[in-house]
């Protein structure tokens, strides 16, 4: 039974259909409300009540805290699978055999060196580059050593692209950081898994052995897991948007990494561990900080709190509180800025302001903890949140060609002056 939504505008009658997901999520479908009313539109600035599509690739219950990728939950895949099996599945649709898997990273292998000029390029950075800049910057150049454009309709070519991005990307990574470390660029080791490849790129020092340490890649591949895809946010947003103009895949991805630098969003992993080091630094007087969050006068905002779409926990940061005191205890590293953000937890879980208002914690209150104890310094975690959302940014830029969705762009509601003549400069 096909739902109708009747909206009355002056005393007229407008009827638009209703469209349910295979979760039961509904929408009133307003694709010809203008046409139907003569030019009346919606507004919605952040879009908190509006869709800008139908996917079928990541499912966000924000009320319960459920996400899964493709049908399967987060808890699932963060404990039995691995990053590159969760790449496949978010790109593709469906979990890859062996056979599968051992061609998708045989493939991404093949495609995991850049050519040596890109060192030019990061040799005009300043050592105190921010990464996420350098690393926007890089995948925006890629372009130019891999000129051939992205042609969705022909799944060949739309896999090349895929696996050679996800071969280069971890490089630009790893040389992001190396290049702030002052080591040289150096590449890692293809007999290696992609995370523990990616984890020597980073750390491997001159001169010296590189030792893997399993608990390190375990701990890196959940997270990437984890950080893999969610939905329409904010910089998932912006890879569409861009893509949607039929511009290319790495410049539409460069996009998406600026969008996710921002403090409110992918940034805020880097905020938070700022904010628990200023508490410390503090003498860890928490009240303070709870204070200066709820004080509308004060732009402090308690960082790694609060969601546009989770009202209850989000699952994410569920996951990573557990694995921060496993992957502490296993590598016996004591920060103790976990006890600081779990006795700001525990307050904010009490304080009628951050209850009222559905604010838990989100994926990025505890991620930098677990960054931290691996030896990533800080500045690398939202590239560290980059790595990992690679995929799902993908995929949705794929779904989005694939679909031919229209070109991004809103409506808006003009409030500016009406019309005036041009009074000349002697006359003003
Ligand atoms: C990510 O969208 C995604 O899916 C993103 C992400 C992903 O995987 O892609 O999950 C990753 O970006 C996680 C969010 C990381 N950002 C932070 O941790 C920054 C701190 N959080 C906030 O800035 C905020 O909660 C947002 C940006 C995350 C969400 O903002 P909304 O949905 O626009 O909510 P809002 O700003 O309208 O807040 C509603 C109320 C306001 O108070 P009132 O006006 O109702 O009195 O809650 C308050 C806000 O002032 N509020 C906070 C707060 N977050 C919201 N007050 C204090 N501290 C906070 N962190």
């Amino acid at each position: 039974m096909s739902r109708i939504a009747t909206i009355e505008i002056d005393g007229k009658k407008y009827e638009l259909p209703i469209i349910e997901g295979s979760e039961n999520e509904l929408a009133i479908d307003i694709k010809k409300l203008r046409g139907l009313t003569g030019g009346i539109t919606t507004i919605d600035p952040g879009y908190k009540n509006t869709g800008s599509c139908e996917s079928a690739i990541t499912f966000l219950d924000g009320e319960k805290g459920i996400l899964r990728y493709r049908g399967y939950s987060i808890e699932d895949l963060a404990e039995k699978a691995n990053f590159l099996e969760v790449a496949f599945l978010l790109i593709f649709g469906e979990l890859p055999s062996v056979d599968e898997l051992e061609k998708f990273h045989e493939d991404i292998k093949a495609q995991a060196h850049v050519d040596e000029d890109v060192k030019k390029i990061i040799d005009g950075f300043p050592k105190a580059a921010h990464p996420m800049g350098v690393l926007s910057s890089l995948t925006s150049a890629l372009v130019a050593f891999n000129p051939a454009s992205v042609n969705v309709d022909s799944e060949e070519e739309m896999y090349n692209a895929i696996v050679r991005i996800l071969g280069k990307f971890p490089v630009l990574t790893a040389w992001a950081y190396r290049k702030q470390a002052g080591f040289p660029l150096e590449y890692g080791d293809n007999s290696l898994g992609y995370v523990d490849n990616f984890l020597k790129m980073m750390f491997k020092k001159p001169a010296a052995e590189y030792e893997s340490n399993q608990i390190v890649v375990d701990a890196l591949n959940k997270l990437l897991i984890l950080h893999a895809d969610h939905e329409q946010n904010c910089s998932t947003s912006t890879v569409r948007i861009v893509g949607s103009s039929n511009a290319g895949l790495f410049v539409s991805l460069s996009a998406g990494i600026n969008a996710l630098w921002g403090p409110l969003h992918g940034g805020a992993n880097q905020a938070v561990i700022e904010m628990l080091e200023a508490i410390k630094e503090d003498g860890g007087d928490t009240k303070k900080y709870m204070a200066k969050a709820k004080d509308k006068s004060d732009p402090f905002r308690l960082m790694g709190f609060g969601h546009r779409v989770y009202k209850n926990f989000d699952p994410r940061a569920k996951i990573i509180k557990v694995a921060a005191d496993e992957v502490l205890e296993a590598l016996g590293v004591e920060d103790p800025i976990l006890e600081i953000a779990k006795g700001l937890e525990k307050e904010a879980l009490e304080d009628s302001y951050f209850v009222d208002r559905k604010l838990y914690p989100n994926v990025d209150f505890y991620s930098g903890i677990i960054y931290r104890a691996l030896g990533i310094p800080t500045e690398m975690f939202t590239p560290m949140f980059a790595l990992g959302r690679l995929p799902g940014w993908i995929a949705q830029w794929r779904e989005m060609r694939l679909r031919k969705e229209p070109i991004g762009r809103p409506r808006q509601v003009y409030i500016g002056e009406t019309y005036r003549k041009f009074i000349s400069a002697n006359k003003r």
